[in-house]
Order: C-alpha cells, then structure tokens, then sequence
C-alpha cells in the first residue's frame, strides 16, 4: 500500500487526477470503478480541468460501485441520477459505456450477476475509485462481508443509513438495501485508489490500514491488494500510529516509482 497523508482531499485530487490523466492518455479505454460519496469528488473536479484541457474520456468506461434498492434511478438521491450528474455528464463519458447496478430490477440478484458478467466483458476494472465508510465499508460491504464476497444484495447497517440520512429529508427514507460490488470484486480491480477525509474517518481508516485483516473492518481487505493508494487527510490519518514513517516514504519516494 502507498499512504499518503495531504493536509486536503483537494491537493490529494490533483495528484490522483494527474496520474489518472495519464493513465487514460496512455489507455484511451481504461475501465474505471466509480464511487459516490463526498471523498472522490475532489479527484472528479480536478478530471475536469484535465477534460477541459484536452483529455478526451469517451471512451473510458465506468461501473459504479453500488445503488440502493428501493429508490427510482431517477431519483436525484440514486446513485445513478449522482454518477451522472458527478461523473458522466461533466467528463463526457459516453453513457452507454456507465453502469450502475439496477436497484430497481424485478431481481435485484440475477442484476447483480448481470453486474459481475459485464465487468468482466469490459475486461476487469483498471483503476477502482473508493472511499470508506466511518463503519469501515467499502462500496456498501459492510462489516462482516465476506472478503470474498461478488456483487450482490446487501443489508445497510444503522450507522450507514445515519451516516447518508444527510441526503434524505427523514431517516425513515433511507433505503435499507443495495446493490453493491463484493469485496472479491473490488480486490480484482488492477488498481485501487482510496481517499478519506475528516476525523469521523479516523478509527476506519486505523483499523483498515493496521488493524488485522478481518470482515470486521471489510476496508482492511485492502491490505491484501498488490497495488492500492490511499490519500488521507491529515483529520482522518489521526489515528495511524506509522503517519510519520509514511510521510518519510512518500517524501523520500524515488523518481523512478513516482
Ligand atoms: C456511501 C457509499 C460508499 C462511500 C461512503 C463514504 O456509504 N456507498 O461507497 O465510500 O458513503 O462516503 P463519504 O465519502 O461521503 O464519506
């Protein structure tokens, strides 16, 4: 794992996002994970920048890590209507090439297996954007998901339904259940690029990155990846008891592996 400790997402989205640019210039049709929430938004906002300055992402793909059972994909609270409105639209992604878990077919599992099929027809995800649950989930696998776990339907915890009631008028509408990639299916991606902010995120992100790896804490899976970067905020790296050793290796970082 490659920690990297900024003092803001926003300075964590321009390295992510310069590296991602030239990924994507290199491979016009890279494969990209794509998740919600608040902590990748910095890395879309600096994509921009790069799409306005000539990267053309057309032809990239992107499947989104998971939707919610129980809400129209139109609602603007989906994660559908949110990967359009943060992702496809302002990047010019083709639309046809985005995909989002159908929380709304008639069987929700037999969608998830279609899920796990068109991954894979893309060829595997490249580059599986993350962020991490104060529960320690990730996508919404929550504690004590299997590690091994495929796309599929999947219980919300309270304190997730806590955590995303910002988003809804009462608690009471938060959905229950989702549809999420498993934890096998996130650790079959080539790369993994996570980003956490905030004190809220600190105990998670301790127990992901030294904690034991356990179902407990399904984020701590990580561990097991041969190539996964995580960018923490100065708030959410709190609790690592290494910060400084991995602000020395990122500071020492050779030319050659940068
Ligand atoms: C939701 C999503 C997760 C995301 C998490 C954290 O639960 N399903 O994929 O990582 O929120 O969100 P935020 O980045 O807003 O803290």
């Amino acid at each position: 794992m490659e920690i990297v400790i900024v003092e803001s997402l926003e300075e964590a989205g321009e390295i992510a996002a310069n590296r991602l640019a030239e990924t994507i210039a290199e491979n016009p049709e890279t494969v990209l994970g794509l998740a919600t929430g608040s902590s990748p938004l910095p890395l879309y906002q600096a994509l921009r920048r790069h799409v306005s300055a000539g990267l053309n992402m057309r032809r990239v793909s992107g499947f989104a890590l998971d939707e919610y059972v129980g809400i129209a994909a139109s609602d603007e609270r989906s994660y559908t209507a949110t990967i359009e409105r943060e992702v496809t639209g302002p990047l010019g992604l083709n639309p046809e090439l985005v995909h989002v878990p159908e929380g709304g077919a008639s069987d929700p599992q037999q969608a998830a297996d279609r899920y796990e099929l068109a991954i894979k027809s893309a060829g595997g995800i490249d580059v599986q954007i993350l962020g991490i649950g104060s529960d320690g989930h990730l996508g919404f696998n929550e504690p004590g998901s299997s590690l091994a776990s495929r796309t599929r339907i999947k219980t919300l915890s309270q304190r997730t339904r806590e955590d995303n009631a910002r988003f809804f008028a009462t608690l009471e509408e938060v959905p229950r259940h989702c549809i999420t990639q498993g934890l096998g299916t996130i650790m079959d991606a080539r790369h993994l690029l996570l980003f956490a902010q905030g004190t809220a995120k600190a105990e998670a992100i301790a127990a992901a990155l030294e904690g034991p790896v356990s179902s407990r804490c399904p984020a701590s899976v990580i561990q097991l990846h041969p190539s996964a970067t995580v960018y923490v905020d100065t708030s959410a790296a709190a609790r690592l008891e290494l910060a400084d050793f991995y602000k020395y290796i990122y500071t020492n970082k050779p030319g050659w592996s940068r």
